[in-house]
């Protein structure tokens, strides 16, 4: 939810925390600051709205000082202000933090017992004060020993200290945290993404940790304070260098980058020498594995939902699909012989974590289904299951939606074909389609003009549905969920056989409703319901796949034909005129697409 930076240099770091903090935006940007530390002074510019705006402040550049932290910032407590920026200081400290302070209350109340001032509205401060309370009496080491001990809740931290002209403190507990190495140089950063442009060499803490960056040396300390070695990970340069070419957005270049995101995918995992899938290093016996739960939020809970049709089509397993921040507090029975699958793009959705955790501490079977393969959640699954569709930066989430769902589809095939649930024809009959899909998805991409113009028809209204039934239900989610999140309208997906049971209502003259009824099993009984909402006066804008049948029905505002291909992956080609309906709308109504208001590209608290 928010973005943090620390460099410890030789040079004049002002310039490089404000490159940084540009790369991080996609994790919060509705107020940004930075803290240098020169002459034995901490001077600290912070400004409301993005990185721009900080940068446009001349005192910025003029800032000297060759250590440094900056932040940007997604409101959790205070409202998005100068004043409530990060980095907050004291005379002797300055931080910045990523999480929530869930006792922040009561240690203000303490603190301000102790006469201590607060300016801002944030619990982060409450940090600041605790650590220079305590080093009134202790040194530094003990100092942030005993103010972590105190914080309830989630953080991650990059601390610089009046008095200590070469170093900053990093810590972390639920929130990312990962340390980088340069030239007589080195980092903090909430993630790689934030550092790959400075250096290849990181090293994550765990939750618990600290690490005191120097210059020359970085040390890491587990809670107690003892000493610990940690491992420096060489970041792929495949990920290295990430723009948006030509592209006007992140998102457009990520919705063109599919046909290929979806072939490094099926790459990866087919065996095409032996017709057959390759899930290397698979830690179970299948035949020990007799349930299957997914769990995942937002776009990612789709995918999830899209995978319990494929597992139970394509398998006997029992299956069943949560929400992460559902999951976390029900009264879960866990079963040794079920398998737990969290997927997530990021793999630090604090949500998503938290259930993941529960698993590992019930010492169940996690399997994590993720992009960022140094994240928590790859890095704290028993087994993980790469997706492979390079950086996404769009907050909205395209590619690796496409990419989740193929290796779920995947993972089924799999499981069914080794449970005995499907034979090798079927499995090869599907393997054979499955190599087909990149070339389907370009060809669906060409799919343009009747998006750009039905758009309009969408940000005009006061709201929209998108109905799908079985397979084309979660897609009726997923599509809902991108038009939201880019143009800010209401949408609502929903299974369209469910429409009769009260959301028929909403139904008025004029109103615009996505029906996505591709030619599989639900086709009729989906025109069916296509056609009571049709007769109640709603615009429908039908998506389904080429067919040399005809469509029996009269009054459909437009419709959409895709690309044809066995049932189970017409989902991927549903998507693609859902996900351009959506930033085509965004587009027109001037919005930011890559950054869409309140929200962040990895929800890391909860
Ligand atoms: C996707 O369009 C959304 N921005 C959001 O729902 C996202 O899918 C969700 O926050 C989960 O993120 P994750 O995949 O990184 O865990």
């Amino acid at each position: 939810m928010c973005g943090i930076i620390g460099i410890n240099s030789y040079k004049p770091v002002s310039s490089a925390i404000i490159n940084s903090l540009k790369k991080l935006e996609y994790r919060g940007y509705d107020s940004a600051g930075i803290a240098t530390l020169s002459s034995g002074l901490i001077n600290e510019i912070k400004s409301e709205g993005r990185v721009d705006n900080l940068e446009k402040n001349s005192l910025v550049k003029k800032m000297e000082g060759t250590i440094g932290i900056g932040h940007v910032r997604w409101a959790t407590h205070g409202i998005p202000s100068s004043l409530n920026a990060h980095p907050h200081s004291s005379q002797n400290v300055s931080v910045v933090h990523n999480g929530i302070i869930e006792n922040s209350t009561i240690l203000k109340k303490f603190l301000i017992g102790k006469g201590h001032k607060f300016k801002s509205q944030t619990d982060t401060e409450v940090i600041v004060h605790l650590i220079t309370e305590h080093l009134k009496k202790e040194n530094i080491i003990n100092s942030i020993k005993k103010t972590l001990k105190l914080l309830h809740g989630s953080f991650a931290l990059g601390i610089i200290f009046k008095d200590q002209p070469d170093l900053i403190i990093g810590a972390r507990r639920g929130s990312p945290l990962a340390v980088g190495y340069g030239p007589n140089e080195n980092y903090l950063g909430s993630d790689s993404y934030a550092l790959k442009s400075m250096t290849n060499k990181i090293t994550y803490l765990n939750d618990g940790e600290f690490c005191v960056i120097k210059k020359d040396l970085v040390e890491f300390f587990d809670e107690k304070g003892t000493k610990i070695n940690k491992k420096v990970l060489e970041l792929s340069s495949e990920n290295q260098k990430y723009d948006k070419g030509d592209y006007k957005h992140f998102m457009a270049k990520e919705i063109d980058e599919q046909p290929m995101s979806i072939k490094n995918g099926i790459k990866e995992y087919l065996d095409t020498a032996n017709n057959d899938i390759n899930i290397f290093n698979f830690p179970w016996k299948i035949e020990n594995i007799s349930s299957v739960i997914l769990i995942g939020c937002g776009t990612a809970y789709h995918s999830c939902l899209m995978a319990k049709y494929w597992f139970e089509e394509l398998t006997s397993l029992d299956v069943s699909v949560d929400i992460a921040s559902e999951f976390r507090y029900r009264k879960n029975r866990f079963k040794k012989d079920s398998l737990y699958i969290f997927v997530s793009q990021s793999g630090e959705t604090a949500d998503t974590y938290a259930a993941l955790d529960l698993c590992n501490k019930n010492g169940m079977k996690t399997c994590g289904v993720v992009n960022v393969i140094e994240s928590s959640i790859a890095r704290d699954s028993k087994f993980v299951l790469p997706i492979h569709c390079g950086t996404e930066i769009g907050v909205a989430s395209t590619k690796a939606f496409l990419g989740q769902m193929l290796i779920l589809y995947i993972l089924s095939l799999k499981l069914g074909l080794i449970r005995g649930d499907i034979n090798k024809k079927k499995f090869s009959q599907k393997l054979k389609d499955l190599k087909v899909l990149p070339e389907l998805v370009s060809k669906t991409l060409l799919i343009d003009n009747k998006i750009q113009t039905t758009s309009s028809t969408f940000i005009e209204a006061k709201g929209s549905m998108f109905l799908g039934r079985g397979f084309s239900y979660p897609i009726a989610l997923e599509g809902a969920l991108k038009l939201k999140e880019l143009s800010y309208v209401h949408a609502e997906g929903y299974p369209a056989g469910e429409m009769k049971h009260g959301p028929l209502a909403l139904i008025e003259e004029g109103m615009p409703v996505v029906v996505l009824a591709p030619r599989d099993n639900y086709y009729k009984k989906t025109i069916s319901n296509m056609q009571e909402v049709i007769a109640r006066g709603a615009k429908v804008l039908l998506i389904t796949n080429k067919s040399k049948d005809e469509i029996v029905s009269e009054n459909i505002w437009e419709t959409i034909e895709v690309e044809t291909t066995n049932e189970d992956l017409l989902p991927f080609l549903l998507t693609i005129p859902l996900q351009k309906l959506a930033y085509y709308s965004a587009l027109k109504k001037g919005y930011d697409i890559d950054k869409p208001r309140n929200l962040a590209k990895s929800v890391t608290v909860e």
